[in-house]
């Protein structure tokens, strides 16, 4: 089971905050790292067009890889096209949504922060887990703007401006009546490769919410009940990436992907 084929999915380099758990809990699976990198970013889309690009995308995926397992590491997919996935593909998913039930456990004040996606903000499904997971706490539930695309550049080479992430992040940070925030969820898959950032810019000390441990120990879970398939025609390598855009527009994001041991960098196909 451990050599299973495991797709992880993102818009981007966030999931790869994913993809390094998962390596953890699974050393000998096969990782195949997707990007739909000429979409990014997604927090910005429409939903309904979204959730179409999304399927397109996954088709696409799932043809070229036969996966054993798709690792949806991203909140802003999760959230809008995860049962959608489930109805149209036979492949198990595991998605990744905004860590709202531990945060709620964890926190003493009472007061949590949520940062994520404006995408991910809107959705019903966030509004959801915090009605029937944190009803006793005060959310503050923020769509940053710009976070994920910050989180890119660090990894491209581009120092974080860490005005510019103060910024980003100076709502979920709340007093009241002599208690602050003390639970932060990082409820998008890019935020957590700032932490070492986030830590310089945070007014006081809060516990962020990575929730990529989590998800990793659910995959495993969820493959113990997986017979692995042979496949039928030539895999991806072991640990290779896919990509949207075209290898030129990917130049300056292939060392990241290849740091992190995603190398022999692939594009897809996406014409129909
Ligand atoms: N990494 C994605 C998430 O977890 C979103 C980044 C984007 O806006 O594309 O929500």
């Amino acid at each position: 089971m451990s050599q299973a084929r495991v797709l992880l999915f993102d818009s981007g380099m966030g999931g790869l905050t994913v993809a390094r758990s998962v390596r953890h809990e699974l050393p000998f699976a096969h990782l195949v790292y997707s990007a739909d990198n000429a979409a990014f970013p997604y927090g910005a889309w429409e939903e309904q067009a979204l959730v179409q690009r999304i399927l397109f995308v996954m088709g696409k995926l799932i043809e070229r890889v036969e996966p054993d397992i798709v690792v949806i590491a991203c909140n802003t997919a999760s959230t809008i096209a995860l049962a959608q996935l489930r109805e149209k593909f036979k492949v198990p998913f595991v998605g990744t949504v905004p860590a709202i039930k531990p945060a709620a456990a964890q926190s003493k004040s009472h007061i949590i922060g949520v940062l994520a996606t404006p995408g991910t903000v809107r959705r019903e499904y966030t509004h959801t887990l915090i009605h029937d997971f944190a009803s006793h706490c005060h959310v503050t539930l923020h769509g940053a703007p710009k976070l994920a695309e910050i989180a890119e550049r660090k990894l491209k080479g581009v120092p974080v401006d860490l005005d510019e992430l103060k910024a980003e992040v100076a709502p979920v940070f709340v007093e009241e009546g002599g208690k602050r925030t003390d639970v932060v969820v990082l409820g998008c898959t890019h935020y957590p490769l700032l932490a070492d950032e986030l830590a310089k810019v945070e007014p006081w000390v809060v516990r962020y919410i990575d929730p990529a441990p989590a998800i990793a120990r659910r995959v495993a879970d969820v493959l113990k009940d997986v017979v692995p398939k042979e496949p039928t025609k030539p895999v991806p390598p072991h640990n290779s990436v896919l990509l949207t855009s075209t290898r030129e527009a990917a130049a300056d994001a292939l060392p990241a992907y290849a740091k992190m041991s995603f190398h022999l960098p692939e594009f897809l196909d996406l014409k129909v």
